[in-house]
């Protein structure tokens, strides 16, 4: 006997919007974790950057690999790149963009959702805050999770084989536009994300920096660089430009360590 025949009344699970991470470019990379989640949802909603949007084309293929949900592409808002003066409120006002173009897409369609996120979302993405900030405008409800991915950090220590820090020592993660100051707070063990100019090239005068670089992580067109930073710095320059001719697009993680003068 159901439970509405027995007079009881049975709530309709809540809808669910699922936060994938999705690994830094390969699709082994998914864990089966993901895996499900992405078979378990409706459809996919990602953000398309242009018409030809390399990975949405990487996503498209994650989705026919596991449970063919439909992948929803939205045009991504426009965002104030030039370094604006007020860099925190052109990213709020971009991340409001999106959240009212994401919510649109849940009032149009009915099920559960999911963002397939590169990497880890925990790591210099905004699709939790997002997802939160969708919520809060409150025209449509549901309840979310998020399943961690191998984030690009990981791929570029395994791939070069190294321990990101010595024996008990910490680490700073930064982007490429706040590697000057951290450098001058002292730091001398960060990772670098984000760099689109290859900040590094600034501080090849110190002999003492060594790096670990790697663009385009996890793909068959990945390129890994390391050494002292003022003798590989052309390497680097080189590879990357392979990384970008190969795979139409390129991202690079680093490694920056200085040893410390005994
Ligand atoms: C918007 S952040 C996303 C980071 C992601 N959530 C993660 O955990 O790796 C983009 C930056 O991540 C790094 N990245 C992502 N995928 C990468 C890959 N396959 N190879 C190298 N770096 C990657 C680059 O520093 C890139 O500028």
């Amino acid at each position: 006997m159901v439970a509405e025949e027995r007079g009881t009344s049975v709530s309709k699970p809540p809808r669910r919007i699922r936060i994938i991470g999705i690994g830094s470019g390969h699709p082994d990379q998914i864990t089966l974790e993901a895996a499900a989640a992405i078979e378990s949802v409706d459809f996919v909603i990602a953000a398309a950057k242009s018409a030809d949007d390399p990975l949405l084309e990487s996503r498209r293929e994650i989705c026919r690999r596991h449970g063919a949900p439909e992948l929803v592409a939205v045009p991504d808002p426009p965002r104030d790149r030039n370094d604006p003066a007020d860099y925190t409120g052109a990213v709020t006002d971009w991340h409001e963009a999106r959240a009212a173009a994401y919510e649109q897409v849940l009032l149009e369609r009915d099920g559960d959702a999911a963002f397939l996120v590169w990497g880890d979302p925990a790591f210099y993405d905004s699709t939790i805050r997002i997802v939160e900030r969708i919520l809060a405008r409150g025209n449509v409800e549901f309840d979310y999770d998020v399943l961690p991915g191998i984030s690009s950090l990981q791929v570029l220590a395994a791939a070069h084989r190294i321990v990101m820090h010595e024996v008990g020592q910490p680490i700073l993660v930064t982007t490429g536009r706040r590697l000057a100051a951290a450098v001058e707070q002292g730091h001398d063990n960060l990772v670098v994300m984000l760099d689109g100019g290859l900040a590094c090239s600034a501080l090849a005068g110190e002999p003492r920096w060594h790096i670990w670089w790697g663009a385009n992580l996890g793909t068959s067109h990945q390129e890994l660089v390391a050494g002292p930073l003022a003798d590989v710095l052309p390497q680097v320059e080189a590879a990357r430009a392979r990384a970008k001719a190969a795979s139409g697009w390129v991202m690079d993680t680093y490694l920056l360590r200085r040893p410390a003068v005994r």
